[in-house]
């Protein structure tokens, strides 16, 4: 299927890492000129480098924190001006500080609000009146499965990120006659630096390993492991791309995030952690011995 991505021009937030770099990447890939932006010049330098590598395509990089609203202004007037067009927005940052909802601090909120909410409405902002010119564009904004189950020590992503959703539906009503589609994608549980670090802290509070850690959130999926960047960039390239047409205002779960405990096998009892599976083997409580793996055409 072709996308339809051939020299579209999409910034791209968050980008040297982790889903952000998964999803210029295969934007690239596609034929998408991309703009990335983080805060870290050095490692911004190199994906810029590595993706226009891999990819030959027109990569642009500017460094910036995305909390403060002149980078983005910065980082939308860098994108137009230098490719005359401005297509997709994919809206993904560093995730909010780690936190509990009663003991958060008036400054992680203060993090929070700025990173995982207003960034959404600031990137839209800046980005719609040249899409408008167009006719047309697609945003998608990078959210967290706590929009659907609160996980602790992550209060504040659910807090901000149903704020998120809330704020894409009615944007996506009020620019849906200009051809800008607007949808929300929600990970759980997908390997980057910012998830083994969350699990990390997790884990240390239950005085279990990380890779203990690892493995239960594998076991909480619906498909029994953790995901890779690039399969929830590949959902972003579709919604970014000319065959999403008619979709706008949704927010789509990955499989990666939690099924519900009634469809554990049987209904029965979560088995205790030291039964269950490691990372990237198989369960007991999942009624299989195979690896699980990504499922086959
Ligand atoms: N991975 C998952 O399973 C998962 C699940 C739920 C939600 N999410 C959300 O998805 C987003 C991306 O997560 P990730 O796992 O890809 O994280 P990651 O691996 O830590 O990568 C984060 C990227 O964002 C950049 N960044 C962080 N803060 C920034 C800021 N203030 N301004 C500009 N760039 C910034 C980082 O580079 P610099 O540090 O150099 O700026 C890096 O390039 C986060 O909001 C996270 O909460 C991820």
């Amino acid at each position: 299927m072709d996308l339809e991505l051939k020299d579209k021009v999409a910034v791209v937030g968050g980008a040297s890492k982790g889903l952000g770099r998964a999803c210029a990447e295969v934007l690239a890939e596609e034929g998408a000129r991309v703009v990335v932006c983080s805060r870290t010049q050095a490692d911004l330098d190199r994906t810029a480098k590595e993706i226009r590598e891999a990819t030959g395509t027109d990569v642009l990089a500017l460094a910036g924190d995305l909390d403060n609203h002149q980078t983005i202004r910065d980082l939308i007037a860098a994108a137009t001006s230098r490719f005359g067009r401005l297509d997709i927005l994919v809206n993904n940052s560093g995730g909010p500080p780690l936190a509990r909802a009663l003991s958060a601090t008036e400054e992680q909120w203060a993090t929070a609000l700025q990173r995982s909410l207003l960034f959404f409405a600031r990137m839209s902002r800046e980005a719609i009146p040249h899409m408008k010119r167009q006719g047309g564009g697609r945003i998608i904004n990078i959210l967290a499965a706590t929009v659907y189950q609160p996980i602790p020590n992550l209060a504040l992503s659910g807090v901000t990120r149903l704020g998120v959703v809330a704020f894409a539906k009615s944007l996506a009503d009020e620019v849906g006659r200009d051809g800008i589609l607007v949808n929300n994608v929600c990970p759980g549980s997908i390997l980057t630096d910012r998830m083994r670090s969350n699990v990390a802290a997790r884990a240390k509070e239950l005085g279990v390993s990380l890779e203990q850690g690892l493995a239960d959130r594998a076991a909480e999926t619906a498909v029994g492991r953790i995901g890779e960047p690039r399969e929830l960039a590949h959902l972003v390239a579709f919604l970014a791309s000319g065959k999403s047409s008619y979709i706008t205002g949704t927010t789509m779960l990955r499989a990666s995030a939690w099924r519900s405990p009634g469809a554990r096998p049987g209904s029965e009892p979560p088995e205790p952690a030291a039964n269950r599976p490691r990372a990237g083997q198989r369960g007991r409580s999942r009624g299989g011995d195979e690896t699980p793996r990504p499922a086959r055409w």
